[in-house]
């Protein structure tokens, strides 16, 4: 199993190019099960969970391929479903492979999909999925580890109230919704620019949205959608680690090919930790606005609030902060299982349920830390950035399902990091 080694102490400096955003392309990729036609996605970045999707499309049916010679651009054709069925092997690897039940059952009138279990960061139920394709008049059935949907005479639209915003659920409706007999409406979706992407991928292939981006959704369906081209949106998550990479270790990043407005809430509390943010044309430069970082409190909330995603990353940056900085989760639970790892490295962390106290040391030292879910890693190789002597990071195919060429892009900054194999 790959490790990444980091020698810390290195300001970074220099250019990185912020990739498409993986939480974007995997619905997207699923909703090439809407259609017969061909999609046409720009801007894929390349990754183990994108992988994941393509096989599992595959198995469906699905004609899944990287353009040779077109970096990024992916073309997804499913003339034919060949099966209705998403294996537990496939969905055991990724959790994302639930949105598939969606455009499955809107186009076959029936899908299975292994449930998907507990993971690292909390049990994580579909029950808010599976409640919306009730209301679209879908019969779910729970059998062997595997959930069924069946709606033999198709799906029609409906009201669907969600009691909490969730991304995964808003987009499963969202896909099964634009091929519904009907107008749906969706009260309490979930916001993030990821479903935004969602929405024009879908008006592109010929259903009516309204409100995207806000929490109520109109879907207009339509008996067949048709096939569309899309430029995936840059990865707000990959542009705020690059931030705070450049942030702990007081350099200066130009970052392109992404927007400042995607972070969110993030970018008001970065800047009041002490991080410059210029916008650029296409993108930012992020540096350290004046000497220390500062402690700040966080509390993740859906978005425009502060990302959940970008938690341990934060954490990171908060371990070496001037002061105390009290971070609450909560979006999931079990989600400071980078804490003990930061611990390893001298930082001053105590945990309380869902809150944590960072107290800022003057610096962490390098020490062998293993990585248990994608952004506790990245939090590791942060702080591995900022700490003196050599950190060794174990399990590091959780960033390489969601950082695309991360040590190449450190490299490139001027870091001194290596993956051994
Ligand atoms: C997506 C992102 C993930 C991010 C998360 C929150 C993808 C592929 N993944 O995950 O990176 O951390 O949004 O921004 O886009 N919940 C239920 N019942 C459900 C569904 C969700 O109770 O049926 C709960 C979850 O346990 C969690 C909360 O709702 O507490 C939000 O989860 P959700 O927005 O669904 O996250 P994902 O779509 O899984």
């Amino acid at each position: 199993m790959d490790r990444i080694l980091i020698k810390g102490g290195v300001p970074l400096q220099g250019e990185v190019a912020i990739s498409g955003a993986k939480n974007a392309a995997l619905p997207l990729m699923a909703a090439c099960l809407l259609t017969d036609q061909p999609l046409e996605l720009d801007n894929v970045p390349d990754l183990a969970d994108i992988g994941s999707m393509q096989r599992l499309l595959q198995v469906l049916g699905v004609e899944a391929r990287l353009l040779p010679g077109a970096p990024g651009r992916m073309t997804l054709a499913c003339e034919n479903v060949l099966s209705t069925t998403a294996p537990y092997d496939l969905v055991r690897r990724m959790r994302a492979s639930v949105l598939v039940l969606g455009p499955l059952v809107a186009r076959e009138g029936i899908a299975r999909v292994s449930l998907p279990g507990g993971c690292a960061i909390g049990t994580r139920p579909i029950d808010l999925h599976l409640a919306g394709l009730e209301a679209l008049g879908a019969t779910i059935e729970l059998a062997d580890g595997y959930v069924t949907a069946t709606a033999p005479g198709g799906l029609v639209g409906g009201v669907i109230r969600f009691a909490q915003p969730s991304v995964g659920a808003t987009e499963n409706l969202m896909m099964a919704a634009a091929l519904a007999k009907g107008t749906t409406e969706i009260h309490g979706a979930a916001r993030e620019p990821e479903i935004v992407d969602l929405a024009r991928l879908l008006e592109a292939m010929g259903a009516g949205i309204e409100g995207a981006g806000s929490s109520v959704l109109r879907i207009e369906g339509r008996p067949t959608l048709g096939g569309a081209r899309h430029h995936i949106l840059p990865d707000r998550i990959e542009a705020g680690t690059y931030v705070m990479a450049a942030a702990i270790t007081g350099g200066r990043v130009r970052l392109t090919r992404c927007r400042p407005d995607l972070l969110g809430a993030a970018l008001e509390k970065l800047e009041e930790a002490g991080v410059s943010i210029e916008p650029t044309e296409d993108g930012m430069v992020a540096s350290r606005a004046n000497g220390a970082l500062s402690g700040v409190d966080v509390m993740t909330r859906p978005f425009p609030g502060f990302a959940t995603d970008l938690q341990a990353q934060f954490m990171a940056m908060m371990c070496v902060a001037e002061g105390a900085s009290m971070i609450t989760e909560t979006i999931f639970e079990n989600r400071f299982m980078h804490a003990p790892e930061l611990l390893r490295m001298g930082a001053n962390i105590n945990v309380h349920g869902g809150t944590a106290l960072v107290r800022g040391v003057s610096r962490l030292n390098g020490a062998p830390v293993m990585a248990t879910d994608l952004r506790a890693s990245v939090s590791l190789v942060l702080a591995a950035l900022a700490a003196e002597g050599e950190t060794e990071i174990n399990r590091v195919y959780h960033l390489d399902r969601g950082y695309e060429q991360i040590e190449r892009k450190l490299g490139n900054l001027g870091a001194r990091v290596e993956r051994v194999a």
